[in-house]
């Protein structure tokens, strides 16, 4: 368990949870890490602590580097617990130490935790010396939760961003370039992105404009690698998404009873590759919707079919639905099908989310009774070949 030094004085001594395949919800294939940097200057300080039970882990890495009872301050980035949850045990081995947080992490330590710990309660712009170096204090509400605020270092041109800039990637390599390849980091930053920060988004854009005057050179969030040689890239990808930024390419997400909808889910892509559109394919029975929420992600358009059950959707778009209203993705077309067999309700089921969700629905929903024919798949088609031609404009 050793600690990795990543710039003079500076130490990553999280936690690596290999294991881990489910973070509410989110599917975490790669696993993920919980990143914990203790800083050695005349005040010693531990910015974030690791889930807890791999407190033991970080322990070791810190007592690698400094007796953790030298401990001078634990700054609280975040109060969710893959960030505090080793908060306790650590405030136990540091009993001299001062915890530091934004006013709403002392309210949610507090609930938390049930303890009062007395922290130094920071606003934006708040400012700590630790000896050679300088702490600032920017509050970044709702990137991930109300409490969040992320730690810069301007003497080290370095950003703790806590869960921004975040990705779920379990490894023993800490840098961006020694990590496999750009687009492994870009996908997996884009998932955590479209899993985690989309609804925030407006937020996030605050956070980037609050954060523009600063100089940074790298940044350094909780969970998986730290940006140095991609950061350009990853502020640009951060940039558009943030402004739901998307590509001319559609998403298709359906699932299917008795073959008819995914008929016609095949015939849309028909039409929308006739117009030169690339198109992802996805159903429901086969891919998880965390996966999924990556294609909304970069997809202009979205078309949903679900075969209208019971009055309504299957259970499986119906969690869909439900996961896609909280991630809240704007500016994005939308279009509706499926079949049915006597009451037809699911494609203004799916419609009522695309309109709650503001996006654009410029035609009419696809529904056929029970089984398309030659003929009326070739009329999906020219739905596919319009929609295709208007995803252009
Ligand atoms: Fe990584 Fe919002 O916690």
């Amino acid at each position: 368990m050793k600690p990795i030094e990543i710039k003079t004085g500076i130490y990553w001594v999280g936690g690596i949870d290999w294991n881990l395949r489910n973070f509410h919800g989110y599917l975490t294939q790669r696993g993920t890490t919980y990143n914990a940097y203790l800083i050695i200057d005349e005040k010693v300080v531990l910015v974030d602590t690791v889930k807890h039970y791999l407190f033991d882990e970080m322990l070791a890495r810190i007592r690698a580097v400094i007796d953790p009872a030298q401990i001078d301050y634990l700054v609280s980035n975040h109060v969710e617990m893959d960030h505090s949850g080793s908060l306790p045990k650590m405030i136990a081995m540091a009993p001299n130490a001062k915890v530091v947080t934004s006013p709403n992490g002392e309210k949610g330590l507090r609930r938390h935790y049930k303890e009062e710990w007395d922290p130094l309660v920071v606003k934006s712009g708040d400012t700590l010396s630790i000896g050679k170096r300088t702490l600032q204090f920017f509050l970044t509400p709702m990137v991930h939760w109300p409490d969040n605020m992320v730690t810069y270092l301007p003497e080290e041109k370095l950003l703790l961003s806590n869960d921004a800039f975040g990705q779920h990637i379990a490894t023993t390599e800490r840098f961006d370039d020694a990590v496999d390849c750009w687009d492994v980091l870009q996908e997996e930053a884009a998932k955590y992105y479209a899993n985690i920060v989309l609804p925030y988004s407006d937020q996030v854009k605050r956070a980037l404009d609050a954060l523009s005057g600063l100089e940074i050179e790298m940044v350094a969030p909780s969970h998986g690698i730290i940006w140095s040689a991609y950061l350009p890239r990853i502020l640009e990808a951060y940039q558009k998404w943030a402004n739901n930024e998307t590509e001319n390419r559609a998403l298709i997400v359906y699932d299917t009873m008795w073959g008819s909808t995914e008929k016609i889910a095949y015939s849309l892509l028909e039409g929308l590759e006739a117009e030169g559109i690339p198109v992802t394919m996805r159903n429901l029975k086969t891919i998880h919707i965390s996966d999924i929420m990556t294609d909304v992600l970069r997809s202009k358009a979205i078309l949903l079919g679900s075969p209208t059950l019971n009055m309504g959707v299957l259970p499986t778009m119906g969690g869909f639905l439900t996961y896609l209203k909280g991630l809240r993705p704007k500016k994005r077309i939308g279009l509706a099908f499926g079949s049915y067999g006597w009451g037809c309700l699911a494609v203004k089921e799916m419609e009522a989310v695309m309109n709650a969700l503001s996006w654009h629905v410029p035609f009419e929903g696809v529904d056929i009774q029970y089984i398309p024919d030659e003929a009326e798949l070739e009329k999906v088609k020219e739905v596919g070949k319009q929609l295709g031609a208007f995803i252009k404009k």
